[in-house]
C-alpha cells in the first residue's frame, strides 16, 4: 500500500492507474478506523479496480467546543488494518497540506436546505466544513465511485447533493451502517463510552427497532413515537439532542402520506454524542 502526504504523489499516482485503464474507488475517512470503515474498503475494492483511503481529521468541521483535540489518531494501526483489507494507498495530508492559507482565508462549499436541520443545527458550521473538504478530495482523487457510511445520514445526502449540483462525475453509494452485536452502531466516538456506557448505549438501537415496529403496524402518531422513545432513553440516562422521523427526502418532519421516512437520532451519553438512524418504508 502506497503512504501518500502530498496532493502532487497522490495525483501523480492515481493518473497512473488511469492511463492503465483502471478505475479508482475513494473512502473517505478521518482514521481510528473500525469495521464499519474496512466494510467501506472491501466495497469500494469489489467495485473498482484501485482504492485510496484518505485519513484526515478535518479541522473546519469541528466547532470551537467540540473534540477536534481529543478525536483519536492512530495512524499505525490504521495503516495495518487498511493493508489487511487491500487498500492500494492511503492519504494523510496535512492541515498544511489541505489548508494552505488557511481556515478563515478557505473557499468554503455550502449545501443549501439539506444542511441546515439536525446534525446541522446542533453543529453550526459543520456540514460546510464537511462539504468543503470532501469536494477538495474529489477533486484530488478524481473517483470513480466513493463509499459513505449510511449512520451519517444526513451527511450522505449532503455529499450526494454536493456532487449532483456541482455536477461531479464521482457515484457516491451509501453503505449499510456496521453494528456491534449488541445493536451499537460503530463509530470512532464509541472509544470514548466506559464498557458500562456502551452497553447502555446499545438501547438506542432497541428503541430505533422499537418505534420502527410502531410505525409498521400503522401507528402514524410520529410524535408520540418520538416521545416515548425520548423518554425511555432518558430514563437510562441519555440526554436528547434530537430524535425525529422525517420525509427521508425533505428532512421535513414525517406527514401521514409519506412513504420513505427516516429515524433520527442524536443523543448524548454523558459528554458523547452518539448518533443513528433508521430507514422506514411505509406501504
Ligand atoms: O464521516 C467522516 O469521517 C467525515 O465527515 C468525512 C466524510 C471523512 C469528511 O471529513
Amino acid at each position: 500500500m502506497k503512504v501518500i502526504d502530498s496532493i502532487s504523489a497522490l495525483r501523480d499516482t492515481v493518473n497512473t492507474w488511469r492511463r492503465n485503464g483502471e478505475t479508482v474507488g475513494f473512502v473517505p475517512t478521518m482514521g481510528n478506523l473500525h469495521d464499519g470503515h474496512l466494510k467501506l474498503v472491501k466495497k469500494a475494492k469489489a467495485h473498482n479496480d484501485k482504492v485510496v483511503v484518505s485519513i484526515f481529521v478535518n479541522p473546519m468541521q469541528f466547532g470551537a467546543n467540540e473534540d477536534l483535540d481529543a478525536y483519536p489518531r492512530t495512524i499505525e494501526e490504521d495503516k495495518a488494518k487498511l493493508i489487511s483489507v487491500g487498500a492500494d494507498a492511503v492519504f494523510l495530508p496535512s492541515v498544511a497540506e489541505m489548508y494552505p492559507a488557511g481556515l478563515d482565508a478557505q473557499t468554503f462549499v455550502e449545501v443549501p436546505g439539506i444542511s441546515d436541520s439536525h446534525c446541522g443545527a446542533s453543529r453550526p458550521g459543520h456540514f460546510r466544513g464537511v462539504a468543503t473538504v470532501v469536494t477538495k478530495l474529489f477533486n484530488m482523487v478524481q473517483p470513480d465511485d466513493a463509499f459513505f457510511g449510511e449512520k451519517d445520514f444526513q451527511q450522505l445526502q449532503v455529499i450526494r447533493a454536493l456532487a449532483r449540483d456541482l455536477s461531479m462525475a464521482v457515484k457516491v453509494h451509501g453503505v449499510p451502517t456496521e453494528r456491534e452485536t449488541s445493536g451499537l452502531a460503530m463509530s470512532s466516538r464509541n472509544g470514548y463510552l466506559t464498557d458500562a456506557e456502551k452497553a447502555t448505549a446499545s438501547a438506542i438501537f432497541a428503541e430505533m427497532q422499537r418505534l420502527k415496529a410502531g410505525i409498521e403496524s400503522g401507528n402514524t402518531n410520529f410524535v408520540e413515537l418520538e416521545n416515548i422513545m425520548v423518554s425511555n432513553l432518558e430514563a437510562k440516562g441519555f440526554k436528547k439532542d434530537y430524535c425525529q422521523v422525517v420525509n427521508a427526502a425533505t428532512f421535513e418532519p414525517a406527514s401521514d402520506s409519506d412513504k420513505e421516512l427516516v429515524l433520527l437520532v442524536a443523543m448524548f451519553m454523558g459528554k458523547t454524542r452518539l448518533i443513528d438512524n433508521m430507514q422506514i418504508t411505509r406501504d
